[in-house]
């Protein structure tokens, strides 16, 4: 299976990952345009890692700007095979309050302005996403969550919205209604585009907020998630750096068959 690279997707409040070594930077570009900043390299033990900040630098890209394509293409680009995306999400249940992580294993996707494929157009290909999340991947994130003593759920169902504004009330109800655990408005098309690439996925989702489900919690707001992230990035930084140590040097094999997505997948005839 070749040599595991262990990508990292930081979301809003982690724009870095300290404690890597041997650091350096590289702008990689793509056919599909610019990613949102240069990828920066190093290694944490004996595991390569790869991380870029979702947003940029500064926070300068909306969620629907984010050229998705581009970053996932990079990091196809130079090796990664497993990306561990970081997202910040309100929570639609009581028992999930700021600070809980979620390890998401569903995702529903409500963006509708952002390119969700690299296939298209000459090539067309149709890969599963029955399966998302790499279950082997998911678990080994828990497992870095529970032993850092981070308050974590196994699984959930994440809703991805396209923003930038927060839902309505109604759509908050709607959404947990329909068995949503969390929100964000990221993780889409993140998700899709790694399968297409081949590249094994997980979402560590950290809660920030409780939307605005319930008339009794305050609606959220932009200090409501930046307050709870400043308290939770040590602690994600830390998860990180655990799964990173513990990362297996060869790829695994996914469950889900993320390593050959592509196999049964191509409906486009060779040469047509
Ligand atoms: N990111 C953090 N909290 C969120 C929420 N409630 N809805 C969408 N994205 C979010």
């Amino acid at each position: 299976m070749g040599k595991a690279v262990l990508g990292v997707i930081g979301g809003s409040g982690v724009y870095d990952l300290p404690g890597l070594t041997d650091l350096r930077e590289e702008r990689v570009e793509s056919p599909f345009g610019s990613p949102s900043d240069t990828l920066r390299f190093g290694r944490i033990g004996g595991t390569e890692i790869v991380f870029l900040p979702r947003h940029g630098r500064g926070h300068r890209l909306s969620p629907s700007d984010i050229n998705y394509r581009a970053n996932i293409d990079a990091m196809k680009r130079v090796g990664v095979t497993d990306i561990v995306s970081l997202s910040a999400c309100g929570s639609f249940h009581a028992e999930l309050p700021p600070g809980t992580f979620v390890v998401v294993d569903q995702y529903i996707d409500r963006t509708y302005r952002r390119d969700s494929s690299f296939f298209g157009k000459g090539c067309v290909a149709h890969v599963s996403m029955a399966t998302p999340v790499g279950p082997r991947l998911a678990a080994r994130v828990a497992e870095a969550a529970e032993a850092e003593a981070a308050p974590v759920r196994r699984g959930g169902v994440y809703v991805c919205i396209e923003g930038p504004q927060f839902s309505s009330r109604a759509e908050s109800l709607v959404y947990k209604a329909m068995g949503c655990d969390v929100i964000g408005m990221t993780a889409m098309p993140e998700a899709k585009l790694a399968r297409e690439a081949e590249i094994t996925f997980a979402t560590l989702a950290m809660v920030t907020d409780f939307d605005c489900w319930h008339p009794g919690h305050d609606v959220v707001d932009v200090k409501a998630v930046v307050d709870v992230m400043k308290d939770n990035v040590e602690r994600a930084r830390r998860v990180l750096a655990r799964l990173a140590r513990d990362f297996p040097a060869e790829r695994e094999a996914c469950p889900a068959g993320s390593h050959r997505a592509l196999d049964d997948a191509i409906m486009t005839a060779p040469g047509a």
